[in-house]
C-alpha cells in the first residue's frame, strides 16, 4: 500500500514546484528586457545564466536581451593603446575608437549567441525545441553631438527602434538579442551606451519588467542594508543622498526612468551568484531589489482615521456580492486585522488578515479600487498578508471568495473543502454565500 506523507513531511520538490508555479502562470507571455553588463558575459557564472535565460523563453515570457560593452572596449582600447576622453559619462567615440568598438561588440555578440545555442541545443534543455536567438539592424542612432563642450563623435543615442521587428520575433518564441549599437540612415554605427537602450526598448515594447543582471548585488537604503523592494520615490531620495556607488546610480536612474515611464517592474539581481534570475522571479522574497512605479512605501496597519475610507473602498465590491458586507462598527472592531494602500491620502486597496489558531489563518477583504486594478496592487497587498502571516509563524492561510477565486489559484492557492476550514470558521460559513473556499501552505 502506498504511504501517504503527511502535510508536516511534505516533499520539498513537491512544495517548491506549488511556490514556483503561480509564478509560471503569471510571467508567462509577458515581456522581459534583460540588460547584462560586460562584467557578466565575461564571467563564468555566463553559460548558468544563458541556460536560465533559454529556460525562461522555453516557459513562454519574452525575453529581450540587451548588452553592455563598455568594460571590453576600456580594455580592447588600452591594450591597443588610444586613449580617449569620458564626457558626461560617456567614452568619446572617434573613427578609431569605434572601429575596436565594433569588433569587440561584434565578438561579444558571437560569445553570446554560441553560448545560447548551446544550452538550447546541446545543455540541460536539448530536446526542448531549440530556442532561436534573433539579433538585427533594430536600432537607429543619432549622433550625442556636443556635450559640456566637447563633440563626442560616434557617441550615439536611440533614434528609433524597429519595434515590429523586435515583437514580431519575441512573438515567434525568439530570445532577442540587441547590441550596444546603432546605425544612422546613412549607414554611420554609433556606439550607445546599453542600460540606456535596454530603458528605451523596456518602455517601447511596454514590457513589464526590465532586469538588471550585473556584478551590482542591488540596492542599498540609507542603513546601509540591501533594499528589497522600493518605490520609485525613495529610488529618487537615495540618488540625491549618493548612498551608493556610481555604479549602482547609473543603473538606479536608468530603472527609475523605465518604471516613471509605464515599465511595471525593475529588478536589480546580482549575475554572479547562480540561478539568482530564477530565485528572483520564482521565489515570494526573491534575492535582488525590486524597483517598481506602485507605492511600496504606503502599504500600512490601517488606524481608525481609515475606516470610512475602507467602508468607501469595499461599498461597491458588497453590493456586487464580490464581498461580505461589513458594518462601520464591525471594520472599526477589526480595523488591527487591515493593511491599507494609501495614494495621495486616500484608501486605494485594502486586505485583512485573521488569526484562527497557532497555525491558521483567514486572507479577507482582498480590495482593490476600480481605477486601480491591474497595477500589481491586489499582489502587494498579498505579499503583505503572506509575510505578516509567516511573522506570525502560521502554516496556513484559507480564502474565501465568491468571484476571485482564481486569482488566489493564480498565487498559489489550491480549491479546499469548507471542511477544510478552522472549526470556528466552519460554524460561520455562509450557506447562502456559497464562497469557494482555497487553501496555501505558508513556510520560511
Ligand atoms: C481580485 C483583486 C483584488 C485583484 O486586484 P488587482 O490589483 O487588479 O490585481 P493584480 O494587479 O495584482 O493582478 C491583476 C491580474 O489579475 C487578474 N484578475 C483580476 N481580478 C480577477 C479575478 N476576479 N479573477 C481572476 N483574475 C483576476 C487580472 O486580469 C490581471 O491579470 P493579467 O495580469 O493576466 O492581466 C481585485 O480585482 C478586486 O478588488 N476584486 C474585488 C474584490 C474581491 O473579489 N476580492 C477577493 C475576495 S477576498
Amino acid at each position: 500500500m502506498k504511504k501517504l506523507s503527511s502535510p508536516l513531511e511534505l516533499d520539498p520538490t513537491i512544495s517548491l514546484l506549488r511556490e514556483v508555479s503561480p509564478y509560471f502562470l503569471s510571467h508567462r507571455a509577458k515581456k522581459f528586457v534583460v540588460y547584462l553588463d560586460g562584467g557578466t558575459i565575461l564571467s563564468d557564472s555566463f553559460r548558468g545564466l544563458a541556460q536560465d535565460l533559454i529556460l525562461l523563453s522555453a516557459v513562454g515570457i519574452r525575453i529581450t536581451v540587451v548588452f553592455g560593452a563598455n568594460q571590453q572596449i576600456t580594455e580592447r582600447l588600452e591594450v591597443k593603446g588610444i586613449t580617449t576622453a569620458t564626457v558626461a559619462d560617456r567614452m568619446v567615440m572617434d573613427r578609431e575608437c569605434m572601429v575596436e568598438a565594433s569588433e569587440v561588440i561584434g565578438a561579444m555578440r558571437l560569445a553570446i549567441e554560441s553560448n545560447f545555442s548551446f544550452v538550447s541545443r546541446a545543455g540541460a534543455l536539448r530536446g526542448s525545441d531549440a530556442t532561436k536567438v534573433s539579433s538585427g539592424n533594430f536600432v537607429t542612432a543619432k549622433a550625442c553631438g556636443v556635450l559640456e563642450g566637447v563633440d563626442t563623435l560616434f557617441c550615439g543615442e536611440v533614434r528609433s527602434l524597429d519595434i515590429v521587428g523586435i515583437e514580431s520575433r519575441l512573438n515567434s518564441g525568439d530570445v532577442v538579442l540587441v547590441s550596444p549599437i546603432g546605425y544612422s540612415p546613412v549607414g554611420e554605427i554609433f556606439d550607445i551606451k546599453g542600460s540606456d537602450l535596454a530603458v528605451e526598448i523596456a518602455q517601447s515594447i511596454k514590457a513589464e519588467k526590465l532586469i538588471f543582471l550585473t556584478e551590482c548585488d542591488g540596492v542599498f537604503g540609507a542603513d546601509g542594508m540591501l533594499l528589497k523592494q522600493l518605490g520609485t520615490e525613495l529610488g529618487a531620495s537615495l540618488l540625491a543622498s549618493r548612498v551608493n556607488c556610481a555604479y549602482t546610480e547609473e543603473l538606479l536612474g536608468a530603472a527609475i526612468r523605465a518604471c516613471e515611464s509605464g515599465v511595471q517592474r525593475a529588478h536589480f539581481i546580482d549575475s554572479q551568484s547562480d540561478g539568482a534570475i530564477l530565485k528572483e522571479l520564482f521565489t515570494r522574497d526573491g534575492v535582488g531589489t525590486m524597483l517598481s512605479d506602485a507605492p511600496f512605501d504606503s502599504i500600512r496597519t490601517a488606524e481608525d482615521r481609515d475606516i470610512l475610507g475602507i467602508l468607501e473602498l469595499i461599498r461597491p465590491m458588497q453590493e456586487s456580492g464580490a464581498l461580505v458586507g461589513r458594518s462601520f462598527d464591525l471594520v472599526g472592531k477589526d480595523i488591527d486585522n487591515f493593511i491599507v494602500m494609501i495614494r495621495e491620502d486616500t484608501v486605494v486597496a485594502c486586505a485583512a488578515l485573521y488569526l484562527h489558531d497557532e497555525t491558521d489563518g483567514e486572507v479577507a477583504c482582498v480590495a482593490v479600487h476600480e481605477d486601480y486594478r491591474g497595477d500589481d496592487f491586489g499582489d502587494l497587498l498579498l505579499m503583505e498578508i503572506e509575510k505578516r502571516a509567516l511573522e506570525q509563524q502560521l502554516s496556513n492561510l484559507f480564502v474565501m471568495t465568491t468571484q476571485a477565486s482564481h486569482w488566489f489559484q493564480e498565487r498559489g492557492y489550491s480549491l479546499c473543502e469548507k471542511e477544510d476550514l478552522p472549526p470556528q470558521k466552519q460554524i460561520q460559513y455562509d450557506s447562502s454565500r456559497n464562497s469557494i473556499v482555497l487553501k496555501k501552505s505558508i513556510s520560511n
